[in-house]
């Protein structure tokens, strides 16, 4: 080679070296981990809700070969034992060591609230795969705050309309636990039914997790009511129904929920008692739709069991999440591109319509179930559209 051909061979590996490096500068290859911190319940009152929102997401990462745009997740898990000061102190070990890049849950609305702060300062995406407290995505909604479940007011608002307009109902007894998400239940149940002529006969929040309604059920016949409207969710929900049946107060008067109350492994371990309770969710087991479908048949054959509501929140996070990281391209660095994404991506849900608002709450179909004898034992049967793409108002959240 003379000199003159040297010195082109040396300038075009230059050039090529320099544009490689370049290349490499505006795309860097992201192969880390995608870290998951889940903050959810497996001890307590909640145990089963926890349990069912894991299986849920497994499944949706099960279905990617547990990878999203050429980065393998990896899951870790800490119980928030329904405790709001735990369930900080794991937020906050997830976020400092672990740094995780999402945290997934928590089931319980003070858990929620406990953790928000620290989700927000520190820019960690929390997608909160059930606690309804409304603020989440009203005052206290967050650019790295989203939620694939509901808001507390979604449920209660409708249904207390239907049940004054369609069964005709005008005096109610209520219950639920005493803490935020059974107080913001009760208020938005009234929102819907003192306007339509409703009276409410009694109004009472025993303990989370109590074991004895006995003397409650005293006091709901106090008033006499047409009906009684529950929110109660995992054991207390088992307790309370069971307690019902064996007051004697299923046969003389009609018990209506949330859909909480009778969903999966509640619903088995309640059996017969259960039937005939009409209640108010965005998702049913029985749903006839072909991606519901789909997901039933395909988290059966993986767990042997049927979904519950949790379940397909815990799957909704999943496929949210995946679909977000494809969209960047496995790009987790930039917060804003990442949080267009999650704000933009469309997933196909098993509820049917799905779409989150500019508050990053659902918008979302309100069905109204009852639960009757199917072909294996108690299921939730829908028997009514209670609202169609309900939106929470979001108030005062300033990305509306
Ligand atoms: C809540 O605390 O927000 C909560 C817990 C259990 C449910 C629903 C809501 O089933």
């Amino acid at each position: 080679m003379n000199g003159w051909m040297g010195w082109l061979t040396a300038l075009v590996t230059l050039v090529v070296a320099a544009g490689l490096m370049g290349a490499c500068e505006k795309e860097p290859a992201q192969t880390a981990p995608i870290k998951l911190g889940l903050v959810l319940p497996y001890s307590a009152v909640y145990a089963s809700l926890g349990e069912d929102i894991t299986q849920g997401l497994e499944l949706a990462l099960a279905e990617v070969d547990n990878q999203a745009a050429g980065r393998p997740f990896e899951v870790l898990k800490q119980d928030s034992q329904v405790n709001p000061k735990v369930g900080l102190q794991v937020t906050n070990k997830f976020i400092q060591q672990d740094k995780v890049d999402f945290l997934i849950g928590p089931v319980a609305s003070h858990v929620a609230l406990a953790m928000r702060k620290a989700a927000h300062d520190s820019q960690t995406f929390l997608i909160i795969a059930n606690a309804a407290a409304d603020q989440l995505t009203r005052e206290l909604c967050s650019p790295y705050i989203f939620r694939t479940s509901f808001s507390a007011w979604q449920p209660y608002y409708p249904m207390a309309e239907w049940m004054a307009k369609t069964e005709n109902i005008r005096k109610v007894a209520l219950l639920a636990p005493n803490y935020a998400a059974g107080k913001q239940a009760m208020a938005a149940f009234k929102e819907g039914f003192l306007p339509h002529g409703g009276e409410v006969t009694s109004e009472q929040y025993p303990a989370l997790g109590e074991s004895d309604f006995q003397p409650y059920l005293s006091k709901v016949i106090q008033g006499s009511p047409d009906a009684v409207f529950v929110f109660f969710s995992g054991a207390d929900a088992v307790k309370f129904v069971k307690q019902w049946a064996q007051s004697g107060l299923n046969r003389t008067l009609p018990l209506y929920a949330s859909g909480f109350l009778v969903e999966g492994s509640m619903l088995r371990a309640q059996g017969q008692d259960a039937i005939g309770i009409k209640n108010s969710l965005h998702w049913s087991d029985t749903l006839d739709n072909p991606v519901n479908r789909r997901f039933v048949a395909a988290y059966k054959a993986r767990f042997g069991e049927k979904p519950s509501l949790f379940s397909m929140q815990g799957y909704d996070t999943g496929r949210l999440i995946i679909a977000a990281l494809e969209a960047t391209g496995g790009d987790t660095t930039d917060k804003a591109r990442l949080q267009r994404a999650l704000e933009t991506v469309t997933i196909e849900s098993p509820r049917g319509p799905f779409k989150l608002s500019k508050a990053h709450n659902p918008v979302q179909n309100i069905y109204v179930r009852e639960v009757v004898n199917g072909p294996d034992g108690p299921e939730n049967r829908i028997i009514a559209l209670a609202a169609e793409n309900l939106e929470d108002p979001g108030t005062g959240c300033p990305m509306l």
